[in-house]
């Protein structure tokens, strides 16, 4: 297994969208125990392929010491609205309060191509909706008013340059 490098904001292949995993092959099935163990180094709860460079339909969650990998995800939400704070890999030291839906139907497969239904609420809930933008290009910024968005991006930006001086 091998360690990824986690792509950051505002890195363009943040904002593709990904394509279908067609067959699920050795390579596939490295990435997404790649994904994973990256994923855990990172101390995340979540990981989406394009956040490594990949861009394919897969998305690695472990909110609590379950680890749930899905390929070709298909996601519905319903319930009410929720706001909660969310951070992202992608955005080191940023954290957005966001507006979601309370409840999630993931349809997809497993890594033995498997069909799996995931419903869930709660963090597990949110981080399935958090990991599906991803898939589509979508960041948690997007969720925020542009206003917002702006002064968040504002300050990450110094943050990074800060970051960049002193290394
Ligand atoms: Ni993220």
């Amino acid at each position: 297994m091998a360690l990824m490098e986690v792509l950051k904001f505002p890195h363009p292949i943040l904002r593709k969208k990904c394509g279908k995993v067609e067959t699920i092959d050795e390579e596939i099935k490295k990435i997404v125990r790649d994904m994973a163990e990256t994923m855990y180094a990172e101390n995340g709860i979540g990981l989406a392929a394009p956040q490594v460079g990949i861009l394919k339909q897969i998305f690695v969650v472990d909110v609590d010491k379950e680890l749930i990998a899905v390929i070709n995800p298909e996601i519905s939400v319903s319930g009410e609205k929720v706001k909660m704070e969310e951070g992202c890999l992608c955005l080191p030291k940023v954290s957005v309060e966001i507006e979601r839906l309370s409840k999630a139907q993931v349809k997809g497969l497993d890594i033995n191509g498997k069909e799996i239904l995931i419903e869930a609420g709660d963090l597990l809930g949110r981080a399935l909706q958090h990991e599906t933008d991803h898939l589509n290009g979508m960041l948690i910024i997007d969720h925020l008013s542009k206003v917002k968005r702006d002064m968040v991006v504002k300050k990450f930006r110094k943050l990074r340059l800060k970051k960049k001086k002193e290394e």
